[in-house]
């Protein structure tokens, strides 16, 4: 999570709903263009499910309550609409209730390609979609309420799951890999990369093994882990992922496969 940000969210009026400027909306409108047409074979099935469900608008910023219309129907969730930045403790909280937070601002063009923020076109575009997903939803919310309950430290492991998971998850189906990371979704140069780089190691996915590699946010990822179909995400939600934590922690990390962060330039983390 960022520590600092450029950016500042939107507030809805007492009808839940925003007053994007039209160069927000036309920013929405040219990302959703491009990346709709990338994820075309590249996403899994769940996700281009939980589009047809959505109806993500493709000319202007979808406003929440319409999606939290479509959500409630299928999974119960919510999105829940957040300042640019939340600390973990209200993440996790959101998360346990089935409130998927929403920081109600859109990138500038001169991020347009990438950002570290999660703006609101990575969290509907990339994520909304596979919250209508019954095996996803269940899992998101299993985390949230581990994340609740966990120290700071253990906290810190949980949050290596979710990022090779519900950030940067790929999945083996008949038709070969997919993505459902909502990270990779929403990002169109790693949307190729992902899959068809030859330079990312592709595991499947282990948990103690996620658990304890380390991962940096403003690079294309080294590794993806990739599960071996996508309702095994129910699965992991039924382990004891505590135990595995812990597991995780008496193991110790791997060796990051990225070369050290360099020094501290101001507006990054
Ligand atoms: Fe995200």
């Amino acid at each position: 999570m960022s520590k600092g940000t450029q950016y500042k969210s939107r507030e809805s009026d007492s009808n839940g709903i925003i007053h994007w400027s039209d160069e927000e909306n036309q920013v929405w409108s040219e990302l959703f263009d491009r990346q709709i047409k990338l994820i075309k074979n590249r996403a899994c099935d769940q996700y281009h499910d939980g589009l047809d469900i959505l109806q993500l608008s493709n000319d202007r910023i979808p406003q929440l309550p319409e999606l939290n219309k479509k959500l409630k129907k299928t999974t119960g969730w919510q999105t829940a609409e957040v300042p640019a930045l939340i600390n973990f403790s209200e993440f996790f909280r959101l998360l346990a209730n089935k409130q998927f937070p929403v920081a109600t601002f859109i990138r500038t063009r001169e991020e347009f390609d990438y950002l570290q923020e999660p703006d609101i076109f990575h969290e509907v575009f990339g994520h909304c979609p596979l919250l209508t997903n019954p095996a996803f939803a269940h899992f998101t919310h299993t985390y949230g309420k581990l994340g609740l309950n966990a120290s700071k430290e253990d906290r810190v492991f949980l949050a290596r799951l979710y990022w090779f998971t519900v950030e940067f998850g790929l999945v083996n189906t008949a038709d070969g890999l997919r993505i459902y990371g909502g990270g990779i979704l929403s990002s169109p140069g790693e949307t190729i990369y992902a899959l068809e780089s030859a330079t990312p190691v592709r595991k499947p996915l282990e948990p103690v093994d996620a658990l304890r590699t380390p991962y940096r946010i403003d690079i294309m990822q080294p590794l993806y882990y990739i599960l071996e179909q996508f309702d095994d995400l129910f699965t992991l939600s039924e382990m004891d992922l505590m135990a595995l934590v812990q597991q995780a922690k008496t193991l110790g990390l791997f060796e990051p496969l990225f070369p050290p962060k360099e020094k501290k330039v101001s507006g990054q983390n």
